[in-house]
């Protein structure tokens, strides 16, 4: 028998399950990695122009047990190989969230697993971790997460020591990205379409700008002025012929660009970090990941980029999050026993825990409230 993690993430529209070789080696996870699988929803979103939350959790009842047997197979292994099983607890959709948690729970619960909650926010930051040894943080690292539903630059002091600098006030980059791309007549979610188009447009000269939003306070970001912003000038500009949608996309990549590293310049200036980390779906724009590595190379500091598959929702992260809580204190996992009372009274009670929707980096959760 082997002794394996298996990870599960269903916080908002994919479903994803990971398999690693358990072993208390953060910084080697991407070896330990042996298979994963994500099955994204957003072909039955898209006719809603956004995530459907009652829909998702539908998807996700029907879909996890399918892809957590696929990774399983993929991994040439089964439950009974699994001795840990992670799963993301929050924060994002509470109904998806139960799905995942709570089959996790079962699975868990049925094989005797131990169970590890984790937060998606810290997964992102994780997915780092799967890279190569020289491509991995180093710490302090300034991270910024930019994602369909998080805009958060992170303090990340240690591995387990996280402070949020600034976060949005309103919207979240990617959201930012396709209601834009929406005004500009670009299909859900077109945030990547909007970004191609704006490399299309390249660097000749632009005729429209778009303000930063809240450009004097170095703990928030917004985007809801921007977004106004771009639709006054698409109603004035009228008709999007003649490369007009690709002159305001440059705008718009441009813009949000701009308030992105305005806040990280501002928070340079404050902490002193080695290296900076770019994570979440958004990370996979070309245009903000060149200038974030541009600015933390001018700085001689390092860059540090999960690949593009391990920035958007995946369970590899998740996988990643629970092999640090796993090496920060291997024997309590390994001496799990189900009838062991005290990971269902103590702080490992893991078949009490319930989905914790609002759940901010490094909040420690009072289990009674
Ligand atoms: O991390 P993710 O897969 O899901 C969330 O947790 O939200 O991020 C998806 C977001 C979407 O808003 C999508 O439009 C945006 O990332 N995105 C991009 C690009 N690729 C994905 N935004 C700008 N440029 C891109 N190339
Ligand atoms: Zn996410």
């Amino acid at each position: 028998m082997e002794r394996l993690l298996l990870a599960i993430e269903t916080s908002c529209d994919e479903t994803a399950a990971a398999v690693f070789d358990l072993k208390p080696r953060l910084e080697q996870a991407g070896s330990l990695l042996r298979s994963e699988v994500v099955s994204s929803q957003v072909k039955a979103h898209e006719p809603y122009g956004g995530v459907v939350p009652e829909l998702a959790s539908r998807e996700h009842i029907r879909n996890l047990p399918l892809v957590i047997e696929q990774a399983l197979g993929l991994a040439h292994c089964s439950m009974d190989d699994v001795a840990v099983v992670a799963a993301t607890r929050g924060p994002g959709l509470n109904g998806c969230l139960l799905v995942g948690l709570g089959y996790a729970k079962g699975l868990a619960f049925a094989s005797g697993a131990a169970l590890i909650p984790v937060n998606h926010l810290e997964a992102h930051l994780f997915a780092s971790f799967l890279m190569e040894r020289s491509l991995q943080p180093l710490f302090p690292c300034l991270a910024l997460l930019v994602s369909g539903g998080h805009t958060s630059l992170v303090l990340w002091s240690s591995e387990a020591e996280f402070q949020t600098i600034a976060s949005t006030r309103d919207d979240a980059a990617g959201e930012a990205f396709d209601k834009v791309a929406s005004l500009l007549g670009f299909p859900y979610p077109g945030g990547p379409a909007l970004a191609a188009a704006a490399d299309e447009w390249g660097e000749r000269p632009c005729g429209f700008s778009f303000p930063i939003g809240m450009p004097d306070d170095s703990s928030a970001f917004s985007f809801s002025g921007f977004k106004t912003a771009v639709l006054r000038t698409v109603q004035e500009v009228g008709s999007l012929t003649g490369g007009k949608r690709g002159e305001i996309a440059a705008a718009v990549q441009e813009g949000v660009t701009d308030a992105l590293l305005k806040k990280i310049e501002d928070a340079l200036a404050q902490h002193g970090v080695r290296s900076i980390l770019l994570t979440g779906g958004v990370a996979a724009n070309r245009r903000i990941r060149q200038r974030v590595q541009d600015c933390a190379e001018s700085r001689g500091l390092r860059f540090c980029a999960p690949k593009p598959k391990w920035c958007t929702d995946n369970a590899a992260m998740v996988g990643a999050a629970g092999l640090a809580a796993y090496q920060r204190e291997p024997e309590v996992y390994d001496n799990w026993s189900k009838s062991n009372t005290q990971f269902r009274l103590g702080p490992y009670a893991p078949f009490d825990l319930s989905a914790f929707p609002r759940w901010s980096l490094g909040e420690a959760i009072n289990e009674n409230s």
